[in-house]
């Protein structure tokens, strides 16, 4: 079924100069970019983006990062887009994620992960809203 979800690639990417690397891994997977704009966000912004984490002892380091520099906020479109970029991004933890994925490739650690991808239809509505 024709999908859309929402995805981010992280600051410890964009600065590490890994954006297009990442983008052309998104695209050779299929999506088709629905709508990409490349911003900085507050720590309030990233606060609701993630609230579902608010009461984890990462929230506060997971927010500052979220905003410590530019990142990229992406509508993607395919067959099945929300469990297949997950697939493509690998494990929370790169330390555990498959060859060949994203984390695996481009992530340097637990929390500067690269990339973020909704993980249902109802968080993928709520963070397409979120965003654009
Ligand atoms: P995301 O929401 O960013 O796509 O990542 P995810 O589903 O794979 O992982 P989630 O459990 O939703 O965690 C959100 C982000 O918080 C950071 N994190 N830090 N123990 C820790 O220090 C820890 N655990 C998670 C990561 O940046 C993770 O992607
Ligand atoms: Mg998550």
């Amino acid at each position: 079924m024709l999908e859309r979800t929402f995805s981010i690639i992280k600051p410890d990417a964009v600065a590490a100069g890994l954006s297009g690397a990442i983008l052309a891994e998104i695209d050779q997977a299929g999506f088709r970019f629905v709508a990409i704009k490349k911003e900085s966000i507050t720590k309030r912004e990233a606060e609701g983006f993630y609230a579902i984490h608010s009461s984890k002892p990462f929230f506060s380091g997971l927010t500052d990062f979220m905003s410590s520099g530019p990142l990229y906020l992406m509508v993607l479109e395919k067959d099945n887009a929300i469990a297949d970029l997950r697939k493509l991004m690998g494990a929370t933890n790169p330390a555990n994620a498959e060859e060949g994925t994203i984390r695996k490739k481009f992530a340097r650690s637990l929390q500067e992960n690269a990339i973020h991808g909704s993980d249902a239809p109802e968080t993928a509505a709520f963070e397409i809203g979120y965003w654009f």
